[in-house]
């Protein structure tokens, strides 16, 4: 049977615009579940300014925690330049991942650089990290729509995919930030992508803002692409990027790729006790466009025969 990887970035890409404060020991508790509902690969954090974003001021101090409690986790961290990566390689970072845009704006809106400086910066960050040892993904974000300058060239998306390739990115991630990819740009994209890069290389991210999270996952899983990023409870969204809903649901995904014949290892009722701690911390409705019916599966398991 094939297996599909999904990679939980809840604790990142979900709580980075979160409004309310999420302290440490609520994201290890989230972690925790995460863990135990069968998620094999996280991504903690992210080591940008605190200033920036004030919910991932404790990168250092979580990812610690995390790697010694489940020393089996893959455990991947956002770097922006070669500061985060100074500071995720001194708290013992493992696997980190660099953010590139495909837009000029989209660049200076996060990361405050122009798209030619950011490119320069992912590659010297993506060849430091190898030194170290380091495993290393490297997000083409906006690589569909920028919410600044539109449809984004596919040629563009190709030679940043390339430029990060060559500089040695162990999984190049095509995110689709704002969510606004339909499936026959997904085909195409993908197609053309994997073509030039080995599609075992090659991620998808996707955000659910049209309604079309599934939709897409599954143009990608026709591709031939078996690495997905995904969120519990589909919380998420870019501070920096307006429009940016919540990310593919993690429950979709493992609904939809278990009910096709692919292998997740991840058990829809444990991914709904972790959006039950998620809901409680965020006080917040939380849940994919399959929560209904899990939950109604919940309450059916629960009542004795
Ligand atoms: N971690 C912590 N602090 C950092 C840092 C990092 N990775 N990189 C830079 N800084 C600090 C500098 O030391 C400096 O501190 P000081 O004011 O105390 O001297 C300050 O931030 C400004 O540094 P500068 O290099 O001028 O950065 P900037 O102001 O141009 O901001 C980023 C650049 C990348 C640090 C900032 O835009 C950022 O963190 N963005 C976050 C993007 C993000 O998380 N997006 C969502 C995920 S894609
Ligand atoms: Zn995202």
């Amino acid at each position: 049977m094939s297996r599909v990887h999904i990679t939980d970035v809840a604790p990142r890409d979900g709580l980075q615009n979160q409004r309310l404060p999420v302290d440490t020991a609520t994201k290890l508790a989230l972690i925790g579940r995460l863990v135990a509902a069968g998620v094999a690969s996280v991504e903690v954090t992210s080591f940008v300014s605190p200033k920036a974003v004030p919910q991932m001021a404790d990168a250092g101090d979580l990812l610690q925690q995390v790697q010694a409690r489940w020393p089996a986790l893959r455990c991947s961290v956002l770097v922006p330049n070669l500061k985060g990566l100074e500071r995720a390689h001194a708290a013992g970072a493992r696997e980190v991942a660099v953010v590139l845009s495909a837009t000029e704006e989209m660049n200076r809106r996060n990361i405050n650089m122009g798209l030619e400086q950011a490119a320069g910066v992912c590659e010297d960050t993506l060849r430091a990290a190898q030194q170290l040892g380091l495993r290393t993904r490297a997000y083409v974000a906006v690589a569909f729509e920028c919410p600044f300058e539109g449809l984004v060239p596919l040629t563009t998306v190709a030679t940043l995919a390339q430029r990060m390739a060559q500089a040695g990115a162990g999984e190049i991630v095509i995110a689709d930030t704002i969510g606004a990819a339909a499936p026959g740009m997904v085909t195409e994209r993908l197609g053309v992508l994997s073509r030039e890069i080995a599609v075992e290389k090659l991620a998808v991210h996707f955000h659910d803002t049209r309604g079309l999270g599934t939709a897409n996952a599954w143009a990608a899983l026709e591709v031939g692409i078996r690495r997905f990023d995904a969120s519990v409870g589909g919380i998420g969204g870019c501070p920096f990027a307006p429009g940016a809903a919540g990310n593919l649901a993690t429950e979709d995904l493992v609904q939809l790729a278990e009910r096709s014949g692919f292998q997740t290892g991840i058990s829809l009722s444990g991914l709904l006790e972790a959006i039950d701690l998620a809901q409680t911390a965020l006080q917040q409705t939380l849940g994919g466009r399959c929560i209904g019916w899990l939950r109604r599966q919940q309450a059916r398991a629960a009542t004795p025969a």
